[in-house]
């Protein structure tokens, strides 16, 4: 593993474990939509795991069941080894103060007739009962002062609409931790903030990460992103876990065809819908998901036997998986080649990488420069 997080110790426990979690929707005279099946996942303390995939492909269900706002259709769920479906509201709630879950669009989720007092002192409260003058007024600077809003006065009694973007998503992170959580599940939370100030949100919660030791789950179209961001990176096509890994590997030496046409297509995950759609029709329709391996309609190597049966996961080095036939030792395995030449040749873009995180803002240079390109400069400096 070459890109672990110094501050997580090897062995650390599962906090927020699933098990074979399922979901599939049913509509009358519709069908059953198969969103996720069989998913293993695994969170631990001060680590942050990328939940990677195109539109589509389940990772906000994932994140929905995780975070319990609809129930599972099948598998389970851990709290620290123990099940941890809620069947009360009070059980609920007692889950939420440890698994918060922060959503794409800041401006949608905080309410905008409220100031940002109104809404930590609301969260506050929710979780630990009704604390009043001075030792509310210290908790909700500490809050504004963990997702680096400081001085706080400058935003405690402004409206979400006075915020900038980045400043309402510190806001809805701040809210998040006033439940004093142990897992944090962000999904998609730098997605429709403006590059310039994505890699900030992305620094604070590494931060968050090592001060907090939270377990985060991050959700992403973007698997460059992962590279910069994540300890380990899953990699999820038509409501199935393909690939997991360290996520320097996962990105650097994908193993997947899906992963492999996923890191080509970065940092542009639209254009691989289009390139995949082009090369080898439609993406699968989760009503009536292809039999076998759920990529071999768009599969350049499919055979037989990934049209008929589903490719379990083979182990291939330290802390890696991926569900592909031509992993297996079957006599009649695919034989696989290069994603690249078989879809068609484009320029590969490297996926960036930040090595290591300045203690003080500098200009950026190297590694750390691609990340600025691509996700804004690595702002502390003057919170935007
Ligand atoms: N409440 C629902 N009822 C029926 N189908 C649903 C429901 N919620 C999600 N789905 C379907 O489940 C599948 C997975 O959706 P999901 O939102 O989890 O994907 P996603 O990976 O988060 O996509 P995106 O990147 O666009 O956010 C999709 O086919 C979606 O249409
Ligand atoms: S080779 Fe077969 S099992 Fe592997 S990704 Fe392609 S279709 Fe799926
Ligand atoms: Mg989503």
């Amino acid at each position: 593993m070459t890109h672990p997080n110094p501050a997580a110790p090897p062995e650390t426990a599962p906090v927020l474990q699933a098990i074979q979690l399922q979901k599939h929707f049913s509509h009358r005279g519709r069908g059953v939509v198969h969103a996720v099946d069989d998913v293993d996942l695994v969170l631990r303390h001060g680590e942050v795991v990328a939940l990677v995939g195109e539109s589509g492909s389940g990772k906000s269900t994932i994140a929905r069941l995780l975070a319990q706002l609809m129930p599972a259709t099948g598998g389970e769920l851990r709290l620290h080894g123990e099940d941890a479906r809620v069947r009360s509201r009070r059980a609920f709630r007692r889950y939420v103060a440890r698994v918060q879950l922060i959503f794409q669009d800041p401006f949608g989720s905080l309410n905008p007739v409220h100031t940002v007092r109104y809404l930590l002192t609301r969260a506050v409260r929710i979780h630990h009962g009704r604390l009043r003058g001075q030792a509310l007024e210290a908790e909700l600077q500490g809050l504004l002062e963990r997702v680096h809003l400081t001085p706080p006065e400058r935003y405690l009694d402004k409206f979400p609409h006075e915020l900038s973007g980045g400043q309402r998503q510190r806001v809805a992170i701040a809210r998040a931790l006033a439940a004093d959580p142990e897992v944090l599940l962000a999904d998609e939370p730098i997605s429709m903030l403006d590059v310039s100030i994505r890699l900030g949100i992305l620094n604070l919660l590494k931060d968050l990460r090592d001060r907090l030791r939270l377990a985060i789950l991050y959700i992403t179209h973007d698997i460059a992103s992962a590279r910069y961001f994540a300890d380990r990176t899953l990699v999820m096509y038509a409501g199935r876990i393909v690939e997991t890994g360290d996520s320097e590997s996962v990105t650097q030496d994908p193993l997947h065809p899906y992963t492999q046409l996923l890191v080509r297509s970065a940092p542009n995950p639209d254009d691989l819908a289009d390139r995949a759609r082009g090369a080898r029709g439609e993406a699968p329709s989760l009503v009536n998901p292809p039999a076998g391996c759920r990529f071999n309609p768009r599969c350049p190597f499919a055979t037989e036997l990934c049209r008929t049966e589903l490719p379990p996961f083979a182990e291939v080095g330290e802390g890696r998986t991926v569900a592909c036939w031509g992993y297996s030792d079957r006599v009649d395995r695919p034989v696989l080649g290069d994603v690249g030449e078989a879809y068609g040749e484009r320029p590969t873009i490297e996926v960036p990488h930040l090595a290591e995180e300045p203690d003080e803002p500098v200009q950026p240079s190297g590694a750390a420069a691609e990340a600025s390109v691509a996700y804004g400069p690595s702002a502390e400096e003057g919170v935007r």
